[in-house]
This record gives C-alpha cells, sequence and structure tokens, in this order.
C-alpha cells in the first residue's frame, strides 16, 4: 500500500484591481511625503478596489486563475476558505459568496479571520484537512479591500495599506508540499491593531460613527517591535519542524508590511536579504492578501524553482503569526 500523499500547492493566482495610489497622490490627500512613506516602509504605491469592487470580487478573480492553474474545476472543490479582514459584509462570509460565483456548489464554505496572519491560518487549516484525508480540494483565498476601512484622514495608518487578492488550490500532492507549519496567537494585544466598531462591542451608531470607529487604528511602532520578535520565532519554528537549516531556505515569503520589519526579521534568521522575494514597494500591506501574492509571484518570476524550499512566514492583528516550509 502506497502512503497517502501529504498537502501540496496544486495551484497558485492573484488578482489586483487596475488603480494604482502614488505616493505622491498621497501627498495631496494627508501631510506626508513619498520620502517618509519610502523610507520608513519601503512602499511606493499601492492598488485601489474601484467602487463596486468588492472583496468577494477580487477573491473570485485570484480563484479563477489559482483553479485554472491546478486544473481543479470549481465543482471538484470541498471547502472554501476565505481568509480576510474586509468581509463583504459582517453576515454571511465572504467565502459563500464566492462559492456562489464561481459555482463551486459541492463545497462547503466559511472564512478565516486572522488579520494579516489570515492566508497562513487557511493554509495551514487546509493541509490538516488533506492530510487527514477528509478533504482532497480545497480553495485558500486571501483578500482585501483595506482601502474602505482605513481612515483616510489618518497619515500613521492610511499610507500603508492596499487592495488584492492571491489564491491557492491544496491538495494531495508532492508539488509545493507542505512540510511544516507553526501558528500562534497573543489576544493580550488586542488593542495595538483594531477596527473597534461594527460588531456587537460597539455596533453602528451615529456616535461610532462621528468617532471614526469603524476605522482601523494601530499603534505602529508597538506592532513593528511584535512583529521582528513574532515572525523571527515563527521562522525559525517553521524550519525547525521540517528539519532543515536556514541556510537551506531558497526563498523567504514573508507578510508584506514593511521592509524594515522583513529587513530584522532575516537578520535573526541568518538568511541574507537578497533569498527575500519584496513587492511591498508596489501594493503595500495586503493584510491576508499579502503573503499569497507574493509567494504567486516569487513562483512566477523563477525565484522558487523546482525542489527548492519557501518559507511563509506572516504576523498580523490580534495579534497573530502564522509560518509553513514548503518544498515546490
Ligand atoms: O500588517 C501587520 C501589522 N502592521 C505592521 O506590521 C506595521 C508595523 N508598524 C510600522 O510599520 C511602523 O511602525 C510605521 C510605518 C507604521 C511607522 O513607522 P515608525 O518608524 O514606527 O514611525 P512612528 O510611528 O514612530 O512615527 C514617527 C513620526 C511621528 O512624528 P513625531 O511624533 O516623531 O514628530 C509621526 O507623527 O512620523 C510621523 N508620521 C508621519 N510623517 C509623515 C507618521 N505617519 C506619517 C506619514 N507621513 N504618513
Amino acid at each position: 500500500m502506497t502512503a497517502p500523499q501529504r498537502a501540496g500547492i496544486l495551484g497558485l493566482g492573484f488578482y489586483l484591481p487596475e488603480k494604482v495610489l502614488t505616493n505622491q497622490d498621497l501627498e495631496k490627500i494627508v501631510e506626508t511625503t513619498d520620502e517618509w512613506i519610502r523610507t520608513r516602509t519601503g512602499i511606493s504605491e499601492r492598488r485601489i478596489a474601484a467602487a463596486g469592487e468588492n472583496t468577494s470580487d477580487l477573491a473570485v478573480g485570484a480563484a479563477r486563475k489559482a483553479l485554472a492553474a491546478a486544473g481543479v474545476s470549481p465543482e471538484e472543490l470541498d471547502l472554501i476558505l476565505v481568509a480576510t479582514m474586509t468581509p463583504d459584509m459582517p453576515c454571511p462570509a465572504t467565502a459563500c459568496l464566492v462559492q456562489e460565483k464561481l459555482g463551486a456548489h459541492q463545497a462547503a464554505a466559511t472564512d478565516i479571520a486572522a488579520a494579516c496572519s489570515g492566508f497562513v491560518y487557511g493554509l495551514v487549516t487546509a493541509s490538516a484537512f488533506v492530510n487527514s484525508g477528509i478533504y482532497k480540494r480545497v480553495l485558500v483565498v486571501g483578500a482585501e479591500v483595506l482601502s474602505r476601512v482605513v481612515d483616510w484622514k489618518d497619515r500613521s495608518t492610511c499610507v500603508l495599506f492596499g487592495d488584492g487578492a492571491g489564491a491557492a488550490v491544496i491538495g494531495p500532492s508532492t508539488q509545493g508540499e507542505i512540510l511544516s507549519t507553526h501558528l500562534g496567537s497573543d489576544g493580550s494585544k488586542v488593542d495595538l491593531l483594531k477596527v473597534p466598531g461594527g460588531g456587537v462591542g460597539q455596533p453602528a451608531s451615529h456616535a461610532s460613527v462621528d468617532s471614526r470607529a469603524h476605522f482601523l487604528k494601530m499603534n505602529g511602532s508597538e506592532v513593528f517591535k511584535h512583529a521582528v520578535r513574532g515572525m523571527s520565532e515563527a521562522a525559525h519554528v517553521a524550519i525547525e519542524k521540517a528539519g532543515i537549516r536556514p541556510e537551506q531556505i531558497a526563498c523567504v515569503v514573508p507578510h508584506q508590511a514593511n521592509v524594515r520589519i522583513i529587513e530584522a526579521v532575516v537578520k535573526h534568521a541568518k538568511i541574507p536579504l537578497e533569498k527575500v522575494y519584496l513587492n511591498v514597494d508596489r501594493y503595500g500591506n495586503m493584510s491576508a492578501a499579502s503573503t499569497i501574492v507574493a509567494l504567486c509571484e516569487a513562483v512566477r518570476d523563477g525565484r522558487i524553482k523546482k525542489g527548492d524550499y519557501a518559507l511563509l512566514v506572516a504576523f498580523g492583528a490580534g495579534l497573530t503569526w502564522g509560518s509553513a516550509v514548503i518544498r515546490w
């Protein structure tokens, strides 16, 4: 009897809205400069969803490409997981809208709420379902329209984020084999990064709108410190669990929030910066979409080749973090 194959990545795809918002454009909206944004974050421009273009639309754009790359039809999907902190609406799950738009009638569907770590949480959940034999085809999407939850009057946050989506089809495979995974969270740091309004704790009211409670709030410098520590630890754990050495990693695909965070993380991990795939300059922080869009581009650009070890590592609100080592 042959041993069942472990979960791997059958296909990848991403979708980005057409509209580009540059740092120079932002100079006209808030008191900021291209120089500040580039030197503090590494970001030059980001994408913005068109009016009426929602998270589920971006997710479907990415999902269709991933399904085509995998050679899997929507009807073959067993489960759809959409990682997002910007769902189309509070209820039902954006994954259900994606299911309907794809015509994936056999699939179960639900969302994953782990902010910027969401795609890695989704990947780990999908791989657990596949490894257990419960499901054979799982679509994991990271999709965000952050431009509608950032406060365009708050220069400390609005310059950081962008919109986009990426998707992966997970199934038993030796391609993109998920060798090790690690997830963590620290609920004592909830207040460092949150959208306080809109849930039952602070439902929508005139007062919640007046106090701008429906927009994202972040203590940037505190999140920065925790991100460096959390991602460094997560990288270390996934590499160790995979039974490899840091120097065997061919490409690091980190959550793209700030190039300074990424530099500090790979320094801790003793991995040279040349091995890191960066796209934060072009897209900013796309939260749950960030890691998966970077993975798609890294594979497309030949930065991850057959047989290579790639490290995914993410960090976000919650606080949450996650990592995985994949053999391509
Ligand atoms: O996605 C997962 C979670 N998110 C992150 O990982 C983001 C983590 N945090 C960061 O990336 C950084 O903390 C930021 C990019 C958000 C900020 O960089 P920083 O080096 O930590 O700057 P700071 O918040 O300490 O602010 C420095 C100064 C302040 O002025 P004063 O008080 O020193 O006079 C801010 O008011 O920069 C000012 N500032 C700006 N100036 C021009 C803040 N935002 C801007 C801006 N343009 N857009």
